[in-house]
């Protein structure tokens, strides 16, 4: 069996590990603080937040920007679950929008979307090709007049909400770390990026995540990273390492905070995935699609992933077939039957009005028209480092014979 995504783990990564387990240090310290500049270095920003997970992080974000019972998050309504449960969790309500044919959020659906209270967008940069951040941005800007902050809201001496004076753009790049936005790597386009590294990502830590900020003055990057540092480890004023130095124990609560800290552990993983990221990782994704490109081009019952524009980049996270004409019960029989010729493929994703919990909140796919013409006939096809040319073949080799069996000849 062909699996779909399997976490590139060899000499390198377990040799890692076991010296951190060796070293005496397991949970945050020297490996997350270099691993955190070694991601900014990357990312081209100057102050980043390795935590334990894109969902945590995430929530952490809304609850800093003051967001609960009362206020409007904006969402695709075609993305994964976490990026609305982070919502409902804080007692906001999540407003889902319809999607654009690269399955990136229509910026026209937000405009149409903001209320007064409207306090968040969350675009999510689908498969890792990055959602239209400045349109959005551009948007929001527009709709300043509407916003209405909430005035008694401190978080560490300030109001976020007043201080930016606008809905807060903060990015689900949980598939795009590496995609590219005028050529500036993800993570500096947004006010704030959230980024995941769960094992079937692009770069893994098992599990994990990180945010960037990029907010405009008297935001202070240095600040905010300290105070998320703090708010990540129960609002403790040291984290362990700090507390760990001899006769340093004594600390303070500053707030009631979260436990969602990256481990040392993790981040030793991350470290040899980032050390080879755009060496090996990004080129090997890239060929891989290219190959599936290839094969599938001129063909009309495919349509072809969008990996690149004049301004986006795709991080490759996903190849995203869609199969034209293909009704929902076509697509699942395909899947069915790629299966039983030893290749695992996947959805993504259900869109969230077809799930239970939204479902019952009123959410209708009939509202979403373009989220489900996508769905009902996508299926994901198996991009990871170690896939050869010989499965890419066989993989497309199978879901052409799918096709044929399900949709008839071509
Ligand atoms: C679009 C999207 N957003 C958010 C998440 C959540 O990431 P994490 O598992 O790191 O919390 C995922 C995870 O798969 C995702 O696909």
């Amino acid at each position: 069996m062909i699996p779909f995504s399997p976490p590139r783990i060899d000499d390198a990564t377990v040799k890692a590990v076991t010296e951190a387990l060796r070293s005496g240090w397991i949970t945050t310290g020297p490996r997350t603080k270099e691993f955190e500049k070694k991601l900014a270095a990357y990312c081209g920003v100057d102050q980043l937040i390795a935590l334990n997970s894109w969902t945590n992080a995430c929530e952490m974000v809304l609850r800093w920007y003051g967001i609960g019972p009362g206020d409007e998050v904006i969402v695709p309504a075609y993305t994964y679950c976490a990026t609305a449960n982070i919502v409902v969790h804080v007692g906001a309500k999540p407003v889902l929008v319809d999607v654009l044919d690269d399955f990136t959020m229509d910026p026209e659906a937000v405009r149409r979307a903001i209320t007064q209270r409207t306090k968040c967008v969350i675009p999510v940069d689908v498969g890792g090709m990055p959602a239209r951040i400045d349109e959005i941005l551009k948007v929001v800007n527009n709709a300043c007049g509407l916003f209405s902050p909430k005035l008694n809201l401190r978080m560490a001496g300030s109001n976020p909400q007043m201080l930016l004076g606008r809905v807060l753009v903060l990015a689900d790049a949980a598939h795009s770390f590496g995609a590219r936005i005028d050529g500036k790597p993800v993570g500096s386009q947004a006010d704030v990026t959230g980024f995941s590294f769960h094992a079937v990502k692009n770069l893994t830590t098992a599990e994990g995540g990180a945010l960037t900020f990029n907010l405009p003055a008297p935001f202070d990057h240095a600040k905010l990273y300290a105070l998320f540092n703090t708010m990540s480890l129960h609002g403790q004023s040291k984290d362990a390492l700090a507390k760990n130095q001899p006769g340093a124990w004594r600390y303070d609560v500053e707030m009631a905070g979260f436990k969602c800290n990256m481990t040392d552990l993790q981040a030793a993983i991350g470290l040899v995935e980032l050390e080879r990221y755009e060496r090996e990782t990004m080129p090997r994704r890239k060929a891989i699609c290219a190959r599936y490109d290839a094969a599938f081009a001129g063909d009309k019952r495919f349509i072809l992933p969008l990996f690149k524009d004049e301004r986006r980049e795709s991080s490759h996270h996903l190849y995203m077939l869609r199969v034209a004409g293909a009704t929902e019960a076509q697509r699942d029989a395909i899947i069915s039957s790629v299966a039983r010729r030893g290749v695992s493929t996947n959805v993504h994703f259900q869109p969230l009005p077809l799930l239970s919990f939204y479902k019952a909140q009123g959410c209708l796919m009939s509202d979403h028209p373009r989220a489900y013409a996508l769905y009902q006939n996508e299926i994901s096809l198996p991009v990871y480092y170690d896939l050869t040319d010989g499965q890419v073949d066989a993989v497309v080799a199978a879901v052409k014979a799918a096709v044929k069996e399900v949709m008839g000849a071509s």
